[in-house]
């Protein structure tokens, strides 16, 4: 331990707050907080006044962004620069650990200070360290942080007291520990630019400098947009007031490690986030085609993750689809192979727009085809019969054929080249991450969510083909010369036969007329063995599923939702696979 005094501004801030109003939870010991103030502030007077409003402002905001965490919740606060608050205390929660972090001196006197006043800190992980230095999420992780589980990160009036650098290094280290669930509070200096408050700056900057801890930072909402964006954080929109009063709120943005500062990422969620769903580089994806295809692009629109639409000068549009730096190029010039394949078979698919369809735009495969005009396929009978038959065709190509051979099958915002058994192992290990964010209470929910990922892809001795994943309307293009096209071929190669009809089937099952019309049309090229009449309500489960579990590992929907959303799903399937009749049926 240092000669360092304990905190002086920590001290202040307990004061101040003593006379704040506090927001009520229906959990916690708000008189323990109370009590622990009142020691520190001792006989400490503090003015009514401009500080007195800010620190109200202050401290309300923290409060609701901590209820609203644990309303969600997240399970894991880490108090950065935690001085005297209270919070653990007032807002304790039964099955939530609060991590303080702080200076050896400050945070042993509150503990001695808590020993004295009966208070326990049973719920408090005190973890000393110097903001001014690396190492933060390490230390955390040693003293029992699981970068899994969501957390909430509060760091409340004290990025003043550090360099730019070192808030730098820190907002990085605390990235490198969030998963999709987490949330970062801080506050920065206050925006307001009148002469008052800028007189008022200068006053406080006196203040905490003749109590030892000197203002080294003045960072302003205009410097904290590039802060967040370098150190991988996304900022979550407040209102124009709490902006200006310097409070900021970010989620992790997922910008794969190397990209911005900061160790690498922890989560697994997080690293599939990076790995799968992110794109960088989308500015200047115009400038790279047109130097690498010698065109010119008049206008360009994302129309959903990665595929972008690509207005040439003259009538031309096509469309370039941005695959994840953990996709190997080699993968996306398998696609274009496939295209080709499929059009010297007279086969209605999208085609490559250049002979060298696919180049690499910031180590990101991109992948251009001709755009096809036209509306997507409505849902109605015609649709799905013409579906179930352009599957049927697809079965029926030679899957010997060097562009079919490949694993297909598997969501490709999930695993790329790949079957349906690493899809469900990939989904399982995504979900089994998610064990630490899941309250005890829903612990067996999540083990069936996992079991039945388990088993709704053991397809194994079940016929073979060649197949697109996810054959449904919304991939169909009616062109306007009366064509339909086939879109989206990532993910295509040789599957079992119901792998891609589960899906079609599904897609189908809200109405009879629809189911029906889709099995007729497949049965025009493909008649089932009994073993795959078997397996059709697993394979008809195994998208909804995927989806399902999906949403909820990448922080989209809670795990209630989706159980109940898959239970609904599987009733359905169900009661849609009840009106099926299999020809083996006796
Ligand atoms: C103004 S107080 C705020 C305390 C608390 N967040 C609150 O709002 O009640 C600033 C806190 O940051 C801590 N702090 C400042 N610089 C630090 C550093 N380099 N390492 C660790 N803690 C630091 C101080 O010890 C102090 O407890």
């Amino acid at each position: 331990m240092t000669d360092r005094p304990r905190s002086a501004t920590a001290a202040r801030v307990a004061a101040y707050r003593l006379g704040s109003d506090r927001i009520a939870a229906g959990y916690g010991d708000a008189a323990a907080d109370d009590a622990l103030a009142a020691d520190v502030a001792g006989s400490q007077e503090v003015p009514a006044g401009t500080m007195a409003r800010y620190l109200q402002a202050r401290t309300g905001f923290f409060d609701r962004v901590v209820l609203n965490a644990l309303a969600r919740e997240i399970t894991q606060v880490v108090n950065v620069g935690a001085g005297y608050d209270g919070r653990a205390w007032r807002y304790g929660k039964p099955g939530v650990t609060w991590w303080e972090v702080d200076h050896a001196v400050t945070q042993a006197d509150k503990q001695a200070r808590l020993a004295r006043l009966g208070i326990d800190a049973g719920q408090v992980v005190f973890v000393s360290h110097d903001l001014a230095e690396p190492g933060l999420a390490e230390a955390l992780t040693t003293a029992g942080f699981r970068p899994d589980a969501g957390s909430l990160v509060i760091c409340e009036g004290v990025t003043v007291y550090l360099p730019p650098p070192a808030v730098e290094t820190l907002l990085g280290e605390l990235r490198a520990l969030a998963t999709v669930a987490t949330r970062l509070a801080l506050s920065i200096a206050t925006s307001t630019s009148d002469a008052d408050a800028s007189a008022r700056r200068e006053q406080f900057r006196e203040v905490v400098a003749g109590l030892g801890e000197p203002a080294l930072s003045q960072l302003t909402t205009a410097d904290i947009a590039g802060l967040l964006e370098r150190s991988r954080w996304r900022p979550v929109d407040l209102s124009e007031r709490a902006q200006r009063a310097g409070f900021v709120l970010a989620a992790p943005a997922w910008e794969p490690s190397g990209v911005g500062s900061g160790p690498p990422t922890a989560s697994v969620a997080g690293r599939f986030m990076e790995d799968m769903l992110n794109r960088s580089g989308t500015q200047a994806l115009a400038s790279h085609l047109e130097s690498a295809y010698d065109i010119r692009v008049r206008a360009i629109k994302e129309l959903d993750l990665g595929v972008h639409r690509v207005d040439l000068a003259g009538r031309q549009r096509w469309i370039a689809r941005v695959f994840p730096r953990s996709r190997p190029a080699d993968s996306a010039l398998a696609d274009a192979a496939l295209l080709g394949w499929l059009a010297d078979a007279g086969f209605p698919a999208e085609r490559g727009a250049h002979p060298d369809a696919v180049s690499v735009h910031r180590g990101q495969p991109v992948l251009v085809t001709r755009y096809v005009a036209g509306r997507a396929a409505r849902a109605n009978p015609d649709t799905f019969r013409l579906l179930g038959e352009l599957l049927g065709r697809l079965h029926g190509l030679d899957p010997d054929h060097p562009a079919a051979r490949r694993p297909g099958g598997a969501w490709h915002h999930l695993v790329f080249d790949a079957g349906i058994d690493l899809e469900a192992e990939a989904m399982g290990a995504l979900l089994a991450a998610t064990r630490y964010r899941v309250p005890a209470a829903q612990a067996a929910s999540l083990d069936a969510l996992l079991t039945d990922v388990g088993t709704h892809s053991g397809f194994d001795g079940l016929p073979q083909a060649f197949g697109h994943p996810d054959l449904v309307p919304r991939n169909v293009i009616h062109t306007t010369s009366g064509d339909a096209v086939v879109i989206d071929w990532a993910g295509a190669g040789l599957m079992p036969r119901i792998a891609p009809l589960g899906p079609l089937l599904w897609a189908a099952s809200a109405k009879p007329a629809n189911l029906d019309a889709a099995l007729a049309g497949y049965q025009m090229h493909v008649t089932l063995e009994p073993a795959e009449w078997d397996k059709l309500p697993a394979a008809m489960g195994r998208v909804p599923l995927m989806l399902a579990a999906w949403s909820f590992a990448t922080g989209r929907r809670s795990l209630a939702d989706t159980l109940a959303w898959w239970a609904a799903q599987r009733t359905a399937i169900d009661h849609a696979v009840g009106q099926l009749s299999s020809p083996h049926q006796s």
